[in-house]
């Protein structure tokens, strides 16, 4: 009863003052130089093509006020897959100086219990101390299958940048 008394009350208030209802929308920055943001899950992705070095695409998306980007979830990681088809590119992980791996941002510790991805035999870390999202082709046509790879860290990979969305409520009111 006391839910329907509110609901009538906030509906006649909006026809009042002729207003939509307020929408929550997570919102990413708009016409910002750098990207053109995606948003998906509460975090704000930001596509770069042009390949770099890992410690350069860190340092690149830190100099923008944006983070290296980190999967820490399956959700995140399909998302992640579908949008950038075949493309390899690095993921915000590498090994440290004390020889544990490492995100590149905040919680900075790599939960070995939790979301990972890694190819098999991975992580193999004679191939290079950071990870990226490798493709790897079969020769009988199947489906490409990609996964974390310890990767040289000279090598040159586009990358990501993310910022967490602001979960703003977008209160519109015509009048
Ligand atoms: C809007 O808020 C409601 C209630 O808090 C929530 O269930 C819904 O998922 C939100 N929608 C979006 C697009 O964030
Ligand atoms: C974004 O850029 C367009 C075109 O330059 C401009 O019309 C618009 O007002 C800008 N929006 C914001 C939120 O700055
Ligand atoms: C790790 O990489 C090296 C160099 O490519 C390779 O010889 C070795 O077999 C790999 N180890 C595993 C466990 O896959």
């Amino acid at each position: 009863m006391l839910i329907k008394v509110a609901s009538l009350v906030f509906f006649a208030l909006f026809s009042v003052i002729n207003a939509q209802p307020p929408m929550n929308d997570s919102k990413c920055p708009q016409n910002d130089s750098n990207c053109n943001f995606i948003f998906h899950d509460g975090v704000c992705y930001c596509f770069r093509y042009i390949p770099t070095t890992w410690a350069h695409a860190k340092e690149t998306c830190e100099s923008d006020g944006q983070n290296f980007l980190s999967i820490r979830d399956i959700k995140a990681s399909t998302w992640l897959k579908f949008n950038t088809g075949s493309l390899d590119f690095w993921v915000g992980l590498h090994k440290d100086g004390d020889g544990s791996l490492r995100w590149a941002d905040k919680p900075y510790k790599f939960d070995t219990q939790g979301f990972s991805d890694w190819g098999s035999g991975e992580p193999n870390y004679s191939t290079g101390s950071c990870v990226s999202m490798f493709t790897a082709f079969s020769e009988s046509g199947l489906k490409p299958k990609r996964t974390w790879k310890m990767t040289d860290c000279e090598k040159k990979f586009p990358f990501i940048c993310t910022i967490p969305a602001a979960a703003t409520q977008i209160h519109t009111v015509s009048t």
